[in-house]
Parts: structure tokens; sequence; C-alpha cells
């Protein structure tokens, strides 16, 4: 828009340059000089008042169109993807493609986990989430490792400053193990009443380790723990037989080889024939035939007694192990890193 007046033509100049800058693109509508543009009109001769008077309010919608522009093109602005920050400095063909933040998709583990836990709805488990801060006497003392004791140092546990109300420093827990005491408690009385305590407890896990493709400090668990009359090794065996032939829909051999672990007696390490060569040999079970899953046990008598169960009547079994190693091998994932990575071009792959 050209004015022919030329202090309105200024006027105009300058609020267009100043609207430019300015935070609140409206308060170019107050501005003082369009005020004082106004105050001059009865000041004027009555031969230049209308032409005077018809250019402010040329100007006046000129900036009333500025500001509507503005609006509009700030309601039109695509919504951000937060959750992917990128080098803008990288060519735009090798930018990750972002998604609209209303097309998220569930992370692998989540899906696993839920395929996981219906199995065991099926079998007549409950599921108890674990806790992402606990204390040393969930961590150790309930598990039946005295103080000191040297299988303490097995769980490269991170500590915070903070303390509990014993003085003793709280823990990121290290295992999924820490909520046996607090589910034993929790579902003692089924007992009374002849059904079994059957809980399974998926929980984050912290280590501090060596990172590297197959160790990382946070991770995730299943724990399960099944307590009754007259329970003995062959169900724990079966229990967990039947669980990973529904899991992977096909006949399965397992094995157990001793193991230590304060908290059962005896105590096992767990193994399924490979599921993906049939014990032929493959880069998955590391031509070894056999995969090494998780620990397991029959619950140690203390364990049982320290949350009020009665060990000469009830006996139980209990097994805990990773659940990014499942999804891994089920998918061929080389390194459990990608997990927390945050990367999209890993994530879509499971959208
Ligand atoms: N908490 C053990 C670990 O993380 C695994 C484990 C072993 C859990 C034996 C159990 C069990 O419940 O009975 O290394």
């Amino acid at each position: 828009m050209n004015y022919q007046n030329p202090r309105i033509a200024a006027v105009a100049e300058q609020l267009r340059a100043r609207f430019t800058e300015l935070p609140v693109k409206a308060e170019i509508l107050k501005a003082v000089e369009l005020k004082a543009l106004y105050a001059e009109i009865p000041t004027l001769p009555n031969e230049e008042r209308a032409g005077f008077g018809k250019e402010i309010n040329q100007l006046k919608q000129e900036l009333d169109a500025l500001v509507a522009a503005h609006a509009e093109a700030a309601e039109a602005l695509p919504a951000i993807d937060v959750t992917a920050p990128f080098d803008m400095n990288i060519p735009e063909q090798d930018r990750p493609r972002l998604l609209g933040t209303a097309v998220g998709s569930k992370h692998p583990l989540m899906t696993e986990l839920d395929t996981v836990l219906d199995i065991f709805y099926r079998m007549g488990f409950t599921a108890v989430e674990s806790r992402q801060i606990d204390d040393d006497e969930h961590m150790f003392e309930m598990l039946n490792f005295p103080e000191d004791h040297p299988a303490r140092d097995d769980y490269d546990t991170f500590m915070t400053t903070q303390t509990d109300a014993a003085g003793k420093q709280l823990i990121a827990p290290a295992h999924t193990s820490t909520m046996q005491n607090r589910v034993l408690q929790k579902y003692k009385a089924n007992l009374d009443q002849g059904k079994p305590i059957a809980v399974v407890i998926p929980g984050r896990v912290f280590r501090n380790e060596d990172l590297d493709a197959r160790h990382e400090h946070t991770f995730h668990q299943l724990e399960g723990v099944f307590v009754g009359k007259g329970v003995h090794a062959g169900h724990l065996i079966a229990t967990l037989k039947t669980f990973l032939q529904e899991y992977y829909q096909k006949e399965l051999e397992v094995r157990t080889q001793p193991f230590y672990f304060p908290f059962t007696e005896p105590s096992f390490e767990f193994s399924l024939s490979c599921p993906f060569c049939d014990k032929q040999g493959c880069s998955i079970c590391g031509y070894a035939g056999w995969i090494e899953l998780l620990g397991c046990g029959m619950i140690n008598p203390n364990v049982l007694r320290m949350a009020g169960i009665d060990p000469t009547i009830y006996t139980g079994f209990a097994w805990g192990g990773g659940i990014e190693r499942l999804v891994m091998m089920k998918n061929d994932i080389e390194d459990i890193r990608h997990f927390h990575a945050g990367k999209l071009d890993f994530l879509r792959q499971f959208s």
C-alpha cells in the first residue's frame, strides 16, 4: 500500500518494520504513532481532513490484516515432534522423517511384555509391578543375603545418597526379586483359603555394568513367585516349560543346571532348546543348540519365614529373567542399547 501523505507513509514504514520484531503482534494496533495521526485530524484544514482520515483508516486496515494473517499462519504451523530432536546441519534427505505428535506407537518391549503377561494370566497368575527405588531390606535382607554376604557384590547395585529410616542407602533395584517379600505378604491370605500365591512381577531394573551390546545399565525383568502346599521343583520346570512352549508356539526341551542364589535352595540356571534352530545350532543360540534363559529355584525357607509363611507347611518356587533378551532373540536385534536409545529408525520397525 502506498500512501500519498508523506507523514502517513513514514509511519506506515516504521510500523511495518516494528511489526516483524514485536513478540505480541496485536500490540502494533496500539502504536502511539497511529494515535498521533488520528489526533492530528481535527487540527487540519477542512479540505485536507477527509483525504488524511481515509489514508489513516487504510493504514489501520493494513495493520489489522497483518495481525490477522500472522495469527492464521501461527495456527497453521505443523505440530513439532519433541521426541525427535535432530541436527539441522545434516542434509535434508538424511534427516529423520518426523512423526506427527498423534502418531505414537508402542515400544517393542511393552508389546512383548503384554504377550508374556497374557500367557501368565491364562495360567492363573496375577501381575504386580516392581518399584524403581527400593531399600537394602528388600534388595538383600529379605532375600536371605546377610550383611557383608559376598553375593551382594554380584548385583553391581546403584546406591543413592539418600538413606532410609534405618540409615541405609536407598537403592535402584538390581532385580525384581526385591518384590518377593512384598508379594508373599500381600497374598499370603490366599494360602489360608487353600489357594496358591501365583504372581508375576515385571519391572525395570538397574545395574552398574560395563555397557556393551549385551549389557545395559537399565533393563527389564520378569519375576515369578508360586507358593502352595506340596509345591516342588517339578512344578517349577513344568510352569516355565508350559510358558515357553506357549510363547514360542512349539514343543521345546528344557534343562536345568545347579546354580547359587541366596534366596532359593536348590537354585538352577534354566535353559531351553533353541526355538530358532531346534538344537541344530544357529547364531542366536551361539551354535550351542541351547539358550540359558533365567535363574530360578525353590524359595529358600528363610525367605518364606521372613514373610510370615511357615515353610514346614508351604513350599514354593521363583524365577527371574530378562525381557529384552526375549525380544532380541525373537526379532534378531543385535544390540540391547537400541531399547533405550530412542532412535525412531529402530522404533518404527515395530510400529
Ligand atoms: N534375581 C536373580 C537375578 O537377577 C534372578 C532370580 C534367580 C530370580 C532365582 C529368582 C530366583 O526369583 O528364584 O540374577
